[in-house]
This record gives C-alpha cells, structure tokens and sequence, in this order.
C-alpha cells in the first residue's frame, strides 16, 4: 500500500544540522551573528538595502504597520482572500481594514477593487503575492502613486518570485517574507522585513529590539519596541536553506509543469489551474486549482484524502470570517467569496517525484467523478 503523500514538507538535510550545530557549539543563541549572515544572504539575494530577520511573517507585517504609523482613523486596503495575519495586523493598530476583491485568475488584488476602494483615509495598501504569484505590482503601483499611498508587500509566499527583472520584495515601500515550514525556504519559524527605504529600514530594526539602540555597550530607548528578534539556532537554518533557494524554486516550477500536464491528461471539466502572466515567475509555494461552482470542494478533499493524498483549502475569505462581520460587517466581495468556497492546494514539493505528481492528478480526477 503506498504511502500517504503529505501536503507540504521542507527540504532539509545535513546542512541545516550542521548550521544549527555551528551555533549551539557557540553558546550564542539569541539575535547575533547567524541573524546578520542570513539578513546579508537575503538582501543579497533581493538586491535590497536592508533586510531584518523577525520571528514570523505576522510580526514584520506588524513593524510595517508600525512604521508607517498606522493607527485610529486610518484605512488599510487588504485583499479579503489571505491569511489572516495580513488582516490582523492592521486591527491590532486600531485601523479599520477595508477588503477588496481578488482576481480569479490569480488569486491576487483586483486593481480595479483597490481603485474603488481608496478613500481619503487609505493609509496603506498590503499587495499580497498569494501562492506565490506575484500580484500585478505595475498596475497596483500605478493606482497608489497617483494617490501618494505607500504600499507592503506580503511577500509570505514570494521568495524567489519574480516580475521579469525583479524580484518580489523589492516593488513597494516594504515588504514581508515568511519562514514557516510550508514556504518556500524555512527557518521553523521566521519572517523577514525588507525594505530600501532610509528611514525605514533602521527603525524596524530598532523596533524588532525594544525600541533600543546601541550606543557604545547599552542601549538608549528611544520608542516603545517589541520583542521580534530570531534566534541564530533559526538564522542556521536559513543560512542553509538559502544555499538551495533556487534549487527549490526550479524543482517546485518543474513539479508544476508536471503536475499540469498530469491534470490536464485527464480532461477534467470544471477544474482551473493556476495562471502565469507572461514575464510573471511562480514559486508555486502552494499549487492551488480552481473548482467550478457546484463541485463539492469539501468532498473532494475527503475522497483525496481516502486515496491517500493530503490536499487543504486555498486560503481564508476575511470578509466571511465572524470576527471581522462582528467588527465591521457585511462586505460583498463574490471572488473572494467563490475563491474561499472552490479552492483547492495540492501537494508539491521537492521531494516529491513526477509518478507523485501524476498520483495527485489521479486522485483528484477520480476524486471529482
Ligand atoms: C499570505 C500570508 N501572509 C502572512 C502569513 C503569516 O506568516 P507567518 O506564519 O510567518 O507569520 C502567511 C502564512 O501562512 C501567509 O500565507
């Protein structure tokens, strides 16, 4: 009987080990030198100015609210289909979050819902490059440059996606990376701020450490901080993750391709795969089809699961959440709302082969019949 053939799983070896031993070996283990190795290893990567290691995605989304000084009053565009986390931030500085809608092609930002949605309180708009597709940046820049609105990007899935010559988290005034085991590298947990901007860039980092800075052997407190650092024992671990970032990008677009092509074999009606507009590089950090309405997305993940393929959903429409109707009430936004209903991620990763891949697409094929 074969095996059960799981989600999402990291690629780790005796690499990260022999990171993470390096470091114990130190007896240093909080924010040091590990950190600076592995902030120097992304922002290379990136061709950015300054990268700040923080302990998750979530809490640099938190230090790019706080940096922009996001608070009561303010209105911050996020498109209603993501995590919560690029939501919740918002709310944790008092600010109101207005949803908008997505595309369905993509899964990302409609920039025709974001125009709709700026009002003269838009503080900011979050650009999240859902599943790893990077959003329309262009047009999205486009839209908020007229208006003089800064932009983050939630780049949580995103490194190692590209729009032609340029990496994603480097388009707007900041961006925000993920290190959780389901993304693209990982740290455990982690997350990442980058960002080229003067001012910014120094005072996330002071902001990550207590809102202290170091003047000669202490620290002078200059704002109310938080606690964000990572630890070396994870910085270990993205330092030796980094080293394979583009195996892994080019192993997980060559299981896409594979599994596409395994899909598309069996002339399935009613399942979309996922898009890549020209010049636009996935890093198909989750592989995430489209059912039509009336297939039974649940259902589906049932049967798959009964054959043996662990498969979720795409991810969460906020605007349906009962906390945020509590908060804010009832928004209509019908592709988030249809996105939230008939997505669905299935496995790949290195790891995995190409007879995996075409195990998926059999799956599911008998899985819809
Ligand atoms: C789009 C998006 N933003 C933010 C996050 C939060 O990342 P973290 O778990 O590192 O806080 C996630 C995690 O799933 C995500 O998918």
């Amino acid at each position: 009987m074969s095996e059960t053939i799981r989600l999402a799983r990291p690629w780790l070896d005796a690499e990260e080990l022999q990171e993470i031993a390096a470091v114990l070996a130190t007896g240093y283990l909080t924010q040091g030198p590990k950190t600076v190795e592995f902030e120097q290893a992304v922002s290379g990567y990136l061709g950015v100015e300054h990268a700040v290691a923080t302990t998750s995605a979530t809490t640099a989304l938190h230090l790019a609210m706080v940096a922009l000084e996001v608070g009561p009053g303010d209105e911050v565009i996020v498109p209603s289909f993501t995590f919560p986390a690029t939501v919740n931030v918002v709310i944790q500085q008092g600010a109101v979050p207005v949803l908008a809608d997505i595309d369905l092609a993509s899964f990302n930002l409609s920039t025709r819902s974001l125009a709709e949605c700026i009002t003269p309180r838009t503080k900011a708009v979050m650009a999240v490059h859902l599943f790893g597709l990077p959003a329309s940046m262009p047009e999205i820049l486009a839209v908020t440059r007229e208006h003089g609105i800064p932009v983050v990007e939630d780049a949580a899935c995103a490194l190692g996606a590209w729009i032609n010559d340029r990496p994603c988290g480097t388009f707007a005034d900041m961006a925000c990376f993920s290190f959780h085991p389901r993304k693209i590298v990982t740290t455990g947990e982690g997350g990442m701020l980058t960002t080229d901007h003067a001012e910014f860039g120094p005072r996330v980092r002071r902001l990550r450490q207590h809102g202290g800075e170091r003047v000669d052997n202490r620290f002078t407190f200059v704002e109310p901080g938080f606690n964000y650092r990572m630890s070396d024992i994870n910085a270990a671990m993205g330092v030796a993750q980094m080293r394979k970032l583009d195996r892994i990008v080019a192993e997980r677009r060559r299981l896409a391709g594979v599994l596409g092509e395994a899909i598309r074999g069996h002339g399935l009606e009613g399942v979309r795969l996922p898009s890549e507009p020209p010049g636009y590089r996935h890093t198909f950090q989750s592989y995430v089809v489209l059912l039509a309405e009336g297939i039974d997305r649940d259902g589906v993940i049932r049967r798959m699961a009964e054959r043996k393929v662990e498969t979720t959903v795409g991810t969460y429409a906020l605007h349906l959440e009962e906390y945020f109707r509590k908060l804010f009430g009832d928004v209509d936004l019908p592709n988030a709302a249809l996105a939230w209903r008939q997505a669905l991620t299935l496995p790949l990763y290195p790891g995995l082969t190409d007879a995996d891949m075409r195990r998926v697409a059999e799956a599911l094929a008998e899985s819809l019949r």
